[in-house]
């Protein structure tokens, strides 16, 4: 059992029908307020991207849970930090794009200037559910001329598919729900 896997699972809390019901959501904080293991899973996270030859030039994170686990990890690797925003948030000139919810859709968007072409960008999210934010937020710096190098997750919810959805683009998790824990 790999044991960033393990911690992750003691700090993490299901919470039933929400946010809807029949949904069981897996809620982060009790991992954010422990501040050890916190620490832990944001260098777990970072011992896969340090030294040669995966350089990571900036580290890329969604609004707004992935703005808490990119932050950190964009500080431990020593790298910038792009805030991917919901839409209407940011000032600057943006580039935006669009994905679809179960129910309508959502839009992202980056400041223009924000990557520059050929940087080697890491996405990073708190959850990988169906891939939809994922996919959006990968293609999006890769239209801003990003080399997105891979997507990192705390938690996997693989009974949802999102790995598949995401195809080619290589994907960890440091905890994986309903597939192969620790993969
Ligand atoms: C949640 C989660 C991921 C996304 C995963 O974000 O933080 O970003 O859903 O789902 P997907 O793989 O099906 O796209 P959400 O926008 O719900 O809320 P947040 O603003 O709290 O991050
Ligand atoms: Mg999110």
């Amino acid at each position: 059992p790999n044991p960033h896997s393990e911690l992750v699972a003691s700090r993490l809390r299901d919470v039933a029908d929400f946010p809807k019901q029949g949904v069981v959501f897996k809620d982060i904080t009790p991992l954010l307020g422990d501040g050890h293991a916190f620490r832990e899973v944001i260098r777990g996270l970072a011992a896969r991207h340090t030294g040669s030859p995966s350089r990571i030039d900036a580290v890329a994170g969604v609004e707004a849970r992935g703005f808490i686990i990119g932050a950190a990890l964009a500080l431990e690797l020593g790298v910038g930090f792009v805030p991917v925003r919901k839409a209407g948030k940011l000032p600057g000139d943006t580039v935006q794009r669009s994905y679809d919810l179960e129910y309508g859709t959502a839009t992202i968007e980056v400041h223009s200037d924000a990557v520059a072409d050929g940087d080697r960008v890491l996405l990073v999210d708190d959850v990988l559910a169906t891939g939809g934010t994922a996919i959006a937020a990968w293609d999006l710096l890769t239209s801003c001329g990003a080399e997105v190098v891979g997507f990192e997750t705390i938690v996997e919810l693989a009974f949802l598919g999102g790995r598949v959805a995401l195809g080619d683009r290589p994907v960890h998790a440091l905890h994986v729900v309903g597939g192969v824990e620790g993969a």
